[in-house]
């Protein structure tokens, strides 16, 4: 849907009158450097043209009402009665998001708002970051305030932290909020240093595929992984200071493993060391132009996603090892949480029919899924639409 388009069906909605406006957030793709947000490391994500557009009004009541035309559930709450309860369903990634920018001290007020979205659900594409940053400039855009959006993408992480439950990292929101069209964003989620690294694939084509197996427990998982490599740095801090995992050599980590002495914890910790180094290495390779090796460390990214964190689960594994088998592919991996959700591709672009063909049928013979492909386009961060 267009601008135009979004803002008729929110006059049939709430009625014509005033300035309705109309907002975008965009969905992400994490290309290499998964898990390592949460343990001070450095993460390569990209903003993807689909996303979440948010048309939003002012309303002097001081009541907010939410809407979208992908669910029919509808909420009318008070801006000061924003709590999260199980019945308000989806609206309560805006209320999170209008909530922590209330106790932020921002400005903010009475609105309606009418969501679309063209993210698949539960795909592990940030559709929740992107719905909440869509509120937060939208909320910016009709009350004004000076927040960045990075000071957005940061309360963002804020409300789904504190207010939906969920032990995320900042690579989400702040991808989100501050992509940049062709670019991926290497990102030191330890100091927040990040920098625009050019991504264009000349013969290749960057193909994201489904499993579309739905993410049951995903967020239980997530946050055990989260706790056991905070478990396993208490235990080498206990003998040598060390600020995250980010913050750790190869070398260093060997020498530290008799002190996590936990063999779960030590793979865990493993993961969170070496992803880091992989992404370092895959940011270099790119910037000097060597796409295989690049491909070569998303596939040892996804290797120690299996073996040592163990968040890829059965329909990851197929698809991605289906797509390993194909012509024409120089790396694939899971991208996201895991545990279902999507992976990444790089498929040479005269081959890309054949890969989704034969790549559908490996996988289905395999899981008895169908697999969806998207081929992505990396875009501009979130922003208002001119109408
Ligand atoms: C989810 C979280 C992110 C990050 C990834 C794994 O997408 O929201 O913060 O931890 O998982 O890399």
């Amino acid at each position: 849907m267009n601008p135009q388009e979004l803002i008729q069906a929110f006059e049939k909605k709430f009625g014509a009158g005033g300035e309705p406006r109309v907002f975008f957030s965009p969905g992400r793709v994490n290309l290499i450097g998964e898990h390592t947000d949460y343990n001070g490391g450095n993460v390569f994500p990209a903003a993807l043209s689909f996303g979440t557009y948010a048309v939003a009004r002012k309303r002097s009541d001081g009541n907010l009402k939410f809407a979208s035309l992908n669910l029919p559930q509808e909420v009318e709450r008070g801006v000061n009665d924003l709590k999260n309860i199980p019945e308000d369903g989806w609206t309560n990634y805006p209320k999170g998001m209008i909530q922590i920018l209330l106790e932020a001290g921002l400005p903010i007020g009475g609105a309606e708002f009418l969501f679309w979205g063209n993210i698949p659900n539960g795909a592990g594409l940030s559709s929740s970051a992107s719905i909440e940053v869509a509120t937060a400039i939208a909320m910016r855009g009709l009350y004004g305030g000076e927040a960045s959006n990075q000071e957005l993408a940061l309360l963002a992480q804020r409300a789904e932290n504190q207010f939906v439950g969920v032990n995320c990292g900042i690579m989400d929101q702040f991808a989100v909020a501050m992509g940049k069209k062709d670019h991926a964003i290497l990102l030191d989620c330890a100091s927040l240093r990040f920098q625009w690294v050019p991504f264009q694939l000349k013969d290749y084509e960057l193909v994201i595929a489904n499993t579309n197996k739905k993410r049951g427990l995903a967020d239980s998982k997530y946050n055990e992984r989260r706790s056991q490599c905070e478990e396993a740095l208490r235990r080498v801090q206990t003998h040598r200071e060390l600020a995250s995992w980010g913050a750790m050599t190869e070398a260093e980590f060997e020498a530290a493993i008799p002190w996590i002495e936990d063999p779960i914890l030590i793979r865990r910790a493993r993961h969170a060391v070496m992803e880091n180094q992989r992404t370092l290495q895959a940011v270099d390779a790119l910037k000097s132009g060597n796409l295989t090796t690049f491909g070569e460390l998303m596939n040892a990214s996804h290797r120690s996603l299996r073996d040592d964190y163990e968040v890829t689960g059965k329909e990851l594994d197929a698809l991605v090892e289906a797509a390993w088998a194909q012509p024409g592919v120089i790396g694939s991996r899971m991208t996201g949480a895991g545990f279902g959700g999507c992976t990444v591709s790089l498929v040479k672009r005269d081959q890309v029919e054949s890969f989704m063909e034969n790549v559908t049928n490996l996988y289905r013979e395999k899981t008895g899924l169908t697999p969806d492909f998207y081929l992505a386009a990396i875009a501009d961060g979130a922003k208002e639409l001119s109408v």
